[in-house]
C-alpha cells in the first residue's frame, strides 16, 4: 500500500505545493471530463436510438417488400401466361413497392450516416491519450462539440455559426473541446424558452478569438466576477457542480490564452476566448 499523499499545507515548500497543486488540477481536468461525458453519454444515447429506431422499422418493411418481390420473380417459372404474371405484380401494388423502397433506402442511408457522425464526435471527444501540444483546426473542434451536445441544444436554442478564416492553432484540442462544451451547455441552461447561441470565430495577427453569446437570462453583476472559482454555482443543489467554468479558465490559462465575461443581465452573455496561434515557448502538457 502507497502512503496517501499529507493534506496541502501552507507550510510546504512552495515547489512541492506547486507540485500538487498542478497534480490535483490535472485530476480534476480528468474527472470533470469523465463526468461530462457520462452525462453526456444519456443525450447521444437518445440521439443515436432515433435514427436506429427507423432503420429498425425500415429494415422490417424491406423484409415484407422482399417475400412479394420474390412471389413476383418465383412466377416467372410458374405462371400459365403474361397476364397471371401482371395479376400478382398488381396485386403486390409494385409501382408504390418500388417508390417506397427506394425511400426506405435512402432514409436509412441518412440514418446510419448520422449514428456515425455521432461515433466519429464521440470519439473525437474522448482522446484521452491525446496530452501534447499540437496544430488543429478549431472549427472541426467546434463541430465535433455541437454534434457531442446536440441534445442538450436543439430543443432551446438555434446555434448560428459565424465563422471566420482560422489558421490551425497549436492546442491540445480535446481540451478546447471542453470548454467549448462547458459553454454551450451553460449557455443552454440559460435560456429558459429557445433562444440563440451564436459562435463566432475570427483570427487577428497571432491569435484567434472565438465568442460564445446566448440570448439568455444573463449574469448579475455580483455573479459575473465569481462565475470563475470553482465550486461557483446559481443551479440547484446537485444540479451543478460549479466546475466547469474553473476548469475551462485552467485549460485557456494552460494555452496561454484568456477568456472573459460580459453579461446583460435579461438580454445574454458573451464569452470571449483569445487564443495564441502558436504557444510563447515549448509548451508543457496539461
Ligand atoms: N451563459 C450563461 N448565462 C448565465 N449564467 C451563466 C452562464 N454561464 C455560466 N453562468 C453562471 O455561472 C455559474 C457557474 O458556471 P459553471 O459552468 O462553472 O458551473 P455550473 O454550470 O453551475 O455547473 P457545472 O458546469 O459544473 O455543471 C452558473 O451556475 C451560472 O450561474
Ligand atoms: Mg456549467
Amino acid at each position: 500500500m502507497t502512503d496517501a499523499p499529507s493534506p496541502l499545507s501552507q507550510d510546504m515548500p512552495p515547489q512541492e505545493l506547486s507540485a500538487r497543486l498542478e497534480q490535483a488540477n490535472r485530476q480534476l481536468v480528468q474527472s470533470e471530463k469523465m463526468a461530462a461525458i457520462g452525462q453526456l453519454a444519456a443525450g447521444v444515447a437518445h440521439e443515436i436510438n432515433n435514427p436506429v429506431g427507423y432503420v429498425y422499422s425500415n429494415l422490417q418493411s424491406l423484409g415484407t417488400y422482399l417475400t412479394d418481390l420474390f412471389r413476383l420473380t418465383d412466377a416467372v417459372d410458374t405462371a400459365e401466361s403474361l397476364e397471371d404474371l401482371r395479376q400478382i405484380r398488381k396485386s403486390i401494388d409494385y409501382d408504390f413497392l418500388r417508390g417506397d423502397l427506394e425511400d426506405l433506402l435512402a432514409e436509412s442511408r441518412e440514418g446510419i450516416e448520422r449514428v456515425k457522425t455521432i461515433i466519429a464526435a464521440m470519439k473525437d471527444f474522448s482522446h484521452t491519450e491525446e496530452e501534447e501540444f499540437r496544430y488543429a483546426d478549431l472549427h472541426r473542434g467546434i463541430e465535433t462539440t455541437l454534434n457531442v451536445v446536440n441534445n442538450e441544444l436543439k430543443y432551446k436554442a438555434e446555434v448560428v455559426r459565424d465563422f471566420g478564416d482560422l489558421p490551425e492553432i497549436e492546442c491540445i484540442i480535446s481540451q478546447l473541446n471542453q470548454v467549448v462544451m462547458n459553454l454551450l451547455v451553460n449557455a443552454a441552461h440559460a435560456i429558459e424558452e429557445s433562444g440563440t447561441i451564436t459562435i463566432r470565430t475570427r483570427s487577428e495577427g497571432g491569435f484567434v478569438t472565438l465568442d460564445i453569446t446566448d440570448s439568455g437570462k444573463g449574469i448579475e453583476q455580483a455573479h459575473l466576477n465569481r462565475i470563475f472559482e470553482p465550486f461557483f454555482t446559481t443551479k440547484p443543489v446537485g444540479r451543478g457542480t460549479g466546475l466547469g467554468l474553473s476548469l475551462s479558465f485552467n485549460i485557456i490559462e494552460k494555452h496561454s490564452g484568456q477568456i472573459t465575461a460580459t453579461s446583460t443581465p435579461g438580454q445574454g452573455t458573451t464569452f470571449h476566448i483569445r487564443l495564441p496561434v502558436s504557444q510563447p515557448h515549448s509548451p508543457a502538457s496539461v
